[in-house]
């Protein structure tokens, strides 16, 4: 039971990835806040499965992306939980166009729900933690492309890119509070994010190509990676990046 006796919020847990890591997290005693941008079926999906694993939590819905959502969103979870140790960052979205075709709103949305909700949902939680007197956890979900370049893709680059700036920042800033910051990066994983290119046989076919690896991750892989940062086990560990991805970033060969 690594997680035993410490409260989580995960955002974007309706879902994907952050279900993974909520269920894992709740399989080692986490008691888990499901969050997301609306209190639908599937965040009710999430709590039942985070129960059946043996543990216990609540959800919470709110749009990460506006401020006072995110200021509301720490409220109600500490109201229901008690307090709140370990937040996950995961929610994100991507869209895709050449360079020249980005809309004002796309942008908007993906900068807003990767980077801005982010940056603002752990301002918030680290009120929480600084008006508690106790340190915690930060990990946020952020992607091989904090590092690596995904031509039509550059606002979503953009706001990974500035997750990981932002993750170095604050694991200075709020060192001195107790706080650890930390982004776990995955590469090509298996879910909804994904659907149109898991759904057209030649890209995925050349996506799989790119992975040394030689397949997609299952969501548990990257939540495995996410349940060591967010436990004492990463005791030590701030202001880095673990990278899931079968190899995908550093992946070059001439044939
Ligand atoms: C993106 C996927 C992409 C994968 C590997 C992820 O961050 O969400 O669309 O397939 O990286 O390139």
């Amino acid at each position: 039971m690594r997680m035993k006796d410490t409260v989580v919020l995960v955002t974007g847990s309706a879902q994907g990835i952050g279900r993974a890591i909520a269920i894992r997290l709740a399989q080692e005693g986490a008691r888990i806040v499901v969050e997301d941008r609306q209190h639908n079926a599937m965040a009710g999906q999430t709590l039942d499965a985070v129960r059946a694993a043996g543990s216990d939590g609540c959800v919470v819905a709110g749009d990460v992306g506006v401020a006072a959502d995110d200021r509301a969103v720490i409220a109600h979870a500490v109201e229901a939980m008690g307090r709140l140790d370990v937040l996950v960052n995961n929610a994100g979205v991507e869209r895709r166009a050449s360079f020249l075709d980005v809309t004002e709103a796309d942008y908007d949305l993906v900068m807003k729900v990767n980077l801005k909700g982010a940056f603002f949902l752990t301002q918030a939680f680290v009120q929480h933690l600084r008006d508690t007197k106790r340190g915690g956890r930060i990990v946020n979900v952020s992607s091989v492309h904090e590092e690596l370049p995904f031509p039509h893709f550059t606002s979503y680059c953009a706001s990974k890119g500035g997750l990981k700036m932002m993750m170095r920042n604050l694991a200075i800033e709020l060192a001195p509070l107790g706080i650890a910051v930390n982004n776990v990066a995955p590469g090509a994983v298996g879910t909804a994010i994904n659907h149109e290119l898991l759904t057209n046989k030649a890209e995925r076919d050349a996506l799989i190509a790119n992975i040394p690896l030689g397949r997609l991750a299952d969501p548990v892989e990257v939540a495995n990676a996410v349940l060591f940062l967010a436990s004492p086990d990463a005791s030590y560990v701030t202001g880095t990046t673990l990278f899931v991805d079968g190899g995908l970033l550093w992946h070059y060969a001439e044939q």
